[in-house]
């Protein structure tokens, strides 16, 4: 018994030593960027980056300038915060930087998806020929007819009806968002009702699963919140199999059909195309709810942006109405002609988009920064950005860049704004919501058609009103930094109906 216990204790020591070792021994080498593992071994900085990223990488960086290296569960994290010195790292000319390895690592323990050899490559295509371009079109329509239906319920006779309903806007936002989405990409049957009920149910669950992910990732949840995490997944798996989906395979978007089709042909097993649906369900749809509620929370809070956005929708809209069958008539090539709406998605984007873009150093490498300074980089290191901090809120770029400004995309005559500047020089990178270079985001061309078709049904088919006018914009939720689109840390209350049709 005795012995036992010393070999498990030895084993136990064995291990925390192969963990911690690394860390303990690392020190900064000549040419490194400045080198900060925190008080606890392994851990490192972990739990004060999980409670504030935002606020850790602004102290950092205030303390060792644009390039740091900070310890993070294990891992070496190299922040470079200057976006004139992006260019190197995204556009990964020398090819000494991956990005696959780290997303590898995340969908596997997110997903249980365990990626395959040139899935990335079918999952591009796939997105190329149908999620930008012509093939967006028909997309675009089908996305149309599913907010109708989500918006309107058939059977329901809110048609017409002219009281106010109330709601808290994050939940009406994200649930309307989700479930238009959900349906024209994983498809409909022919019985609408049940599609709608089928879809609030996947929406309660991946709710559940949203609000869970970020400390999962972060290996931070109790053994109770692991277990409903796990239950979650694997509920997900049999949402989204095959054989769940039989009756969809028709309403399915030319998308996933294109993907799951190759996919299979390559042998892959039903359970882990299951497991890649999961993974494109959350990468289609986890931002989404979150993006159009900033959207319709800012034009809530800045009556003149949403005047603005009102006359150009009569503009482009001009003669369109509520039809009695219930669906909204909205010609899609509408879409092209809306400057206006265009510059307040990417103003709150800027404002609302946090993601951090990582890549693997795959050999020793020198970064040079565009000051002339060069940096050693180490092999199985991370090099990351988070240009909500570096760029989105860098006041040279964007003067007040905590305030909302409508038309900051906006050039005087109307057109795109696209020149913006950092030291005098002209920046490339101002914006980045979708990422950048290899990984950018294959749906951004859709994502932005639907939230926009959203908005515009929003404000021309409805009435919309604060329940509290007054209150403030409320602060972003701490512990979502660097996933993506920020939520807000509490709900806003408003209130909504359908204008009364003549
Ligand atoms: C507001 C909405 C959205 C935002 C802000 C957003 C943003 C992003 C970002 C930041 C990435 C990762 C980039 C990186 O790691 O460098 C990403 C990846 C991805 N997004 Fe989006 N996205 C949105 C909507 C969508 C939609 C609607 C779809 C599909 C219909 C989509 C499909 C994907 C896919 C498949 C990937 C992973 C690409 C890969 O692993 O190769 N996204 N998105």
């Amino acid at each position: 018994m005795v012995i036992w216990g010393l070999v498990l204790g030895a084993m136990l020591v064995a291990i925390v030593a192969y963990l911690c070792l690394p860390g303990l021994l690392r020190q900064r080498r000549p040419q490194e960027p400045p080198l900060d593992k925190g008080c606890i071994p392994w851990v490192g900085h972990a739990m004060a980056f999980q409670k504030n990223m935002f606020e850790f990488l602004r102290g950092k960086w205030a303390k060792d300038g644009d390039v740091f290296t900070v310890l993070l569960g294990g891992e070496f994290f190299t922040f470079v915060m200057d976006p004139l010195s992006f260019r190197p790292i995204i556009k990964n000319t020398e090819k000494k930087l991956d990005f696959v390895q780290y997303a590898e690592e995340v969908v596997q323990k997110v997903y249980g998806y365990q990626r395959l050899q040139g899935d990335y490559q079918i999952i591009h295509t796939a997105s190329t020929k149908y999620l930008m371009g012509d093939g967006l079109k028909d997309l675009n329509q089908a996305v149309l007819d599913c907010l109708s239906l989500v918006l309107l319920e058939p059977g329901d006779p809110k048609l017409g009806a002219t009281h106010w309903q109330e709601d808290g806007l994050f939940h009406f936002c994200y649930n309307i968002m989700f479930k238009a989405g959900y349906l024209s990409l994983f498809g409909c049957t022919k019985d609408k009702e049940q599609d709608l009920l089928q879809a609030e149910e996947v929406f309660k669950k991946f709710r559940r699963f949203d609000i869970l992910l970020p400390r999962f990732l972060y290996s931070l949840l109790g053994p109770r919140e692991r277990l409903e995490m796990g239950q979650l997944q694997c509920l997900f798996h049999k949402m989204l199999s095959v054989r769940h989906n039989q009756e969809k395979e028709e309403g399915m978007s030319n998308w996933l059909r294109h993907m799951l089709r190759y996919l299979s042909e390559w042998g892959t097993t039903p359970a882990v195309l299951a497991k890649f649906s999961f993974m494109m369900l959350w990468a289609s749809q986890g931002n989404m709810g979150p993006s159009s509620f900033w959207a319709l929370l800012f034009l809530l809070k800045h009556p003149e942006a949403m005047q603005a956005v009102k006359d150009e929708a009569a503009q482009v809209l001009r003669g369109t109405k509520l039809e009695a069958k219930q669906s909204f008539v909205l010609p899609i090539s509408a879409l092209g002609r809306t400057p206006v709406l265009d510059s307040v998605m990417e103003e709150t984007l800027r404002l609302a988009a946090a993601p951090t873009l990582v890549r693997v150093v795959q050999e020793d490498c020198t970064l040079k920064m565009a000051s002339g300074h060069e940096y050693l980089l180490r092999r199985g290191d991370r090099v990351a950005l988070f240009p909500y901090l570096s760029v989105h809120m860098d006041p040279d770029i964007h003067p007040e860049p905590c305030t909302f400004k409508f038309d900051r995309f906006l050039n005087p005559n109307g057109s795109r704004k696209v020149d913006f500047y950092k030291k005098g020089k002209k920046i490339h990178h101002y914006s980045m919501p979708w990422g950048s270079g290899v990984s950018i985001c294959p749906g951004r061309f859709l994502a932005l058609s639907e939230m926009k078709l959203f908005v515009l049904l929003m404000v021309t088919y409805f009435d919309l009103e604060l329940v509290e006018p007054d209150t403030p914009v409320p602060p972003i939720d701490p512990g979502r930094w660097g996933f993506g689109i920020t939520q807000p840390s509490h709900e806003v209350h408003f209130r909504y109906r359908l204008k009364p049709m003549d």
